[in-house]
């Protein structure tokens, strides 16, 4: 696919088919997120794919009951649960050098928006989810001390197609030469 249309066309799936996601299909979706760009290559990000059902069930229980994604993560074949490596992304020599903090919100999100579409363009759905507990999930999966949970999405053949939602025009976004000036 190309990448224009898989863009355009990538939509947030919350119903997922049964079927397995098999080894080489899953590994071609993780190796986009592996060639994404990061602060001086720094690669802070790491995932973990969950196959089994009962740690499906578990990280699924760590959202709201109102999250509409919930079901999604009890029910796909696959979790992708990213986590970042603090202290890595946004420093130069142990420091911090921007106004930003640690920019592994960052790295992670290039990296996981790599991931969903190259998962779109292998016929995969994928919905991120930040609205759950990322401190229980990383006592879940163990995740060492000096590494947080960011966002998970489920990953598996979709059950359902969507609509686009809505996007501002450009107009109400993109300025040129100055803030203000259109
Ligand atoms: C950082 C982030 C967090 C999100 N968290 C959730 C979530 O917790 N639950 C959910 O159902 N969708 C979540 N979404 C999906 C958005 O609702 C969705 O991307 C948006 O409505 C646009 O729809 P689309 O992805 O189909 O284009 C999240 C998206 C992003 C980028």
């Amino acid at each position: 696919m190309e990448v224009l249309e898989a863009i355009k066309t990538r939509r947030s799936i919350r119903k997922y088919k049964a079927d397995p996601v098999d080894d080489k299909t899953l590994e071609a979706v993780l190796d986009a997120a592996r060639w994404a760009p990061s602060w001086a290559n720094t690669q802070c990000w790491r995932f973990i794919a969950v196959r089994d059902s009962e740690m499906k069930k578990r990280i699924a229980d760590t959202l709201s009951e109102t999250n509409p994604a919930r079901d999604a993560v009890t029910n796909a074949p696959l979790v992708i649960v990213a986590c970042a490596e603090l202290g890595s992304a946004g420093y130069k020599g142990g420091e911090l050098v921007t106004d930003k903090g640690d920019w592994f919100m960052f790295d992670v999100a290039i990296a996981m928006q790599n991931l969903a579409l190259a998962a779109h363009s292998l016929g995969l759905g994928t919905v991120y989810v930040g609205l759950f507990d990322p401190q229980k999930v990383a006592r879940l999966l163990d995740v060492p001390d000096g590494y947080r949970v960011v966002v998970l999405t489920p990953l598996g053949y979709p059950a359902e197609t969507k609509d686009p939602r809505p996007r501002k025009e450009l107009p109400e976004i993109i300025f040129y030469d100055k803030w203000g000036t259109k």
